[in-house]
């Protein structure tokens, strides 16, 4: 019987799996190349979006980008940051320069004399950590004196050396960073300040690049006002329908998959996905697979809509939708029938669509409780200009499969 070789699925869904085709985002990275250009550096980078909207893969696709113009690159996710202290966040740096710079940069070392006879040796290691940290500890003052001591020695050195144009600290999931004013920490105002006074007041090229989740740049301005002036925000959104399109046929063509999608079957996942990139991989990962398991060769003519959205419900929806409360579940119910329910909403125009769709409705203050109570839990989040949106992409119309079983509806309303 003739065996055929195994089919491998083009499409990566799941947080940080590179894509094999990035789509779209040439604006971004041409942005970014321009930062790259900046004498000095005044200028610093958020990439901020919903998840699975290509945050952490357009952050990796810029080191190569900045590495090919002569820039160092370091940098660490912050995933698990919500109570970093100022000593972790300076010690952290402080490593990740050290395991940047270590194999690059040397260090001579006198070595004392044996006996009377031999003369003083001198010997050479790579950097260290160790050596870092003692500037750290030797520099008088509050812990961004210690820090700034650190980077501009280091700068020295790079600079001497000539080993590079700047270095670019680029740090992963940033929102989870906080200042704690109850135990007089401030490692959030702390990584601002530092970057912003290295770059007004020294030769140092270093350049900051956070990314997260919308939530982030309302955070660094209420740590710092002066935020505005210093970071420059690529505010990632959906793919356009020309770019989901490449997103869904490039992977296939680049790695001459003898299944294709047919032109139909692209526009429905395109259609389905709304453009954003995870539900896109997770689409055209499903319907390959759906496939692969019928035919080998050809064309995979349609898309299983119901078992795809049963699985993206499951997959992605349900987890987050079971932490709200049924009183909870009911305001989201509201909140998806807002025709701007996808974009931004407002108090007010939750309370007046509850009046009509509720028989019992919400008052303005009871709503506020409820956003705010369904921020901590992760499911919206207030936005810089003080209204709300759902905090993952599509949220809506995952509420919209729900239906209204369990909901007291105003008369009249089936
Ligand atoms: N521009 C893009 N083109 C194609 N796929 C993308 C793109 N950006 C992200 N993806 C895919 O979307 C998913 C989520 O990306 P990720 O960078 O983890 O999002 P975020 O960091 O914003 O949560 C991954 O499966 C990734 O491969
Ligand atoms: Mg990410």
């Amino acid at each position: 019987m003739l065996q055929h070789p195994p089919i491998q699925n083009p499409f990566r869904p799941g947080a940080g799996q590179r894509p094999v085709y990035l789509a779209g985002r040439t604006h971004e990275q041409d942005q970014f190349r321009k930062m790259l250009r900046q004498d000095p550096i005044a200028q610093n980078a958020i990439i901020t979006g919903l998840r699975g909207v290509g945050k952490t893969v357009l952050l990796e696709e810029l080191k190569p980008l900045a590495q090919s113009q002569g820039w160092l690159w370091t940098g660490n996710d912050l995933s698990e940051s919500i109570s970093l202290t100022e000593e972790r966040l300076a010690r952290r740096i402080v490593v990740d320069l050290s395991a940047l710079l270590s194999p690059m940069l040397i260090k001579q070392e006198q070595l004392p004399a044996f006996g009377f006879q031999s003369p003083p040796s001198t010997m050479q290691r790579p950097i260290d950590f160790h050596d870092l940290w003692n500037i750290y500890e030797k520099t008088a003052g509050l812990t961004i004196d210690k820090l700034k001591a650190v980077l501009i020695s280091v700068w020295g050195l790079i600079d001497s050396a000539k080993l590079s144009n700047g270095v670019v600290f680029a740090y992963d999931e940033a929102q989870n960073m906080a200042d704690h004013a109850q135990h007089n920490e401030y490692p959030l105002s702390l990584l601002i300040d530092l970057f912003s006074s290295l770059q007004r007041s020294t030769p140092c090229r270093y350049l900051l690049v956070l990314t997260g989740l919308p939530t982030l740049y309302p955070k660094l301005n209420e740590a710092r006002t002066y935020t505005e002036r210093m970071f420059h925000i690529m505010h990632l959104k959906r793919l356009s329908d020309d770019e989901s399109r490449e997103a869904i046929a490039e992977p296939i063509r680049i790695t001459n998959s003898p299944l294709t999608f047919s032109g139909a079957a692209i526009d429905t996942i395109v259609k389905m996905s709304a453009g954003y990139p995870y539900f896109i991989q997770f689409l055209g990962k499903e319907v390959f697979d759906a496939w692969i398991g019928k035919i080998h060769n050809g064309e995979a003519a349609s898309v299983p809509v119901g078992e795809l959205l049963e699985k993206l419900d499951q997959d992605f929806f349900a987890a987050r939708w079971a932490r709200a409360t049924d009183r909870q579940q009911a305001f989201m119910k509201v909140t998806a029938t807002l025709e701007n329910c996808e974009e931004e909403f407002s108090i007010q125009e939750i309370v007046i669509a509850s009046k009509k769709w509720l028989k019992k409705p919400f008052s303005a203050s009871h709503a506020n409780q409820i956003l705010l109570d369904l921020a901590d839990k992760g499911l919206v989040f207030r936005t810089r200009r003080g209204g709300y949106s759902f905090a993952v992409p599509l949220m809506s119309r995952f509420i919209e499969r729900q239906g209204w079983s369990g909901v007291d509806l105003q008369g009249g309303i089936k």
